[in-house]
């Protein structure tokens, strides 16, 4: 067994979000549910363009713009974050959830070259590290607030803020960056994304996806947390959006098992 500290101190912080888990008592609402903000859905969102394969393979093959309206119905033209019809392009973790508007989820977006999610984050709910392989993120929190973290590239520093009610942050294409709500109460965020199929690769997931001796080689020997190997360890891997660090579950009185 061989293992560098920087790898263990890693894997320890992923281990120790898996095994965490919110006391009930301190979380009324339903992990993830999204707060009301006094506004009612839009009476003419029907949801009948989401996830519509043959409406999609139409736009996509539409030559004008004028003729991919003329397939859309107005409705078809509202998107809703907080209910949407289906669980594609939902992350739903035991922390929150992120839902995803995308020329699949949202077909309006065809032709348009963006995209948008919102994430709703529980108290200490974590975005955990990923990158966007098509796009660079301008993200907004707009109930609460987030620490990010992201860093661009190899040999560029790690850059963390906390980033408040209606500041912005960027994370350009292909930056790995996470982003947790470090507080008590919840987090609503915005993320604008300049392609339509922005992509999202969960850094963790899919490094621990390559075979066991890759990802030994990668990190200088065998991985070996709490007596689990690389094969136990993967499944241990939390669903994203997991609950954060121990810093801010102690600060909320959120259980860690
Ligand atoms: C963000 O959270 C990390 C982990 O708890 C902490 O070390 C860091 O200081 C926080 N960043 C800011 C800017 O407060």
């Amino acid at each position: 067994m061989f293992f560098r500290a920087s790898t263990v101190a890693v894997l320890a912080a992923f281990a120790s979000s898996v095994l965490a888990a919110p006391a009930p008592s301190k979380v009324e609402k339903r992990q993830g549910e999204v707060v009301g903000l006094g506004q009612e859905p839009s009476p003419t969102y029907t949801g009948r363009a989401y996830g519509n394969l043959e409406l999609i393979a139409s736009l996509l093959t539409a030559p004008l713009q004028l003729d991919r309206v003329a397939l859309l119905r107005d409705e078809d033209f509202v998107f809703d974050f907080r209910n949407p019809p289906g669980n594609i392009q939902v992350a739903t973790g035991n922390a929150g959830r992120v839902v995803v508007a995308n020329r699949k989820t949202f077909p309006a977006l065809i032709g348009t070259g963006s995209g948008m999610a919102m994430g709703f984050l529980g108290p200490c709910g974590f975005n955990t590290p990923h990158t966007h392989p098509r796009a660079t993120e301008l993200n907004v929190p707009v109930v609460g607030s987030l620490n990010t973290t992201m860093i661009l590239e190899n040999g560029v520093r790690l850059v963390n803020n906390i980033v408040g009610t209606f500041q912005l942050v960027p994370f350009p294409q292909g930056a790995i960056h996470q982003e947790f709500n470090p507080d008590c109460g919840e987090t609503i965020f915005v993320a604008a994304f300049n392609n339509e199929d922005f992509g999202t690769s969960q850094t963790a997931d899919n490094f621990f996806r390559l075979a066991n001796d890759v990802v030994a080689a990668s990190v200088g020997g065998n991985i070996v947390i709490d007596g689990r190997d690389v094969d136990q360890f993967r499944d241990m891997i939390p669903r994203n959006v997991a609950i954060g660090v121990e810093e801010c579950l102690a600060k909320c009185g959120l259980a860690k098992r």
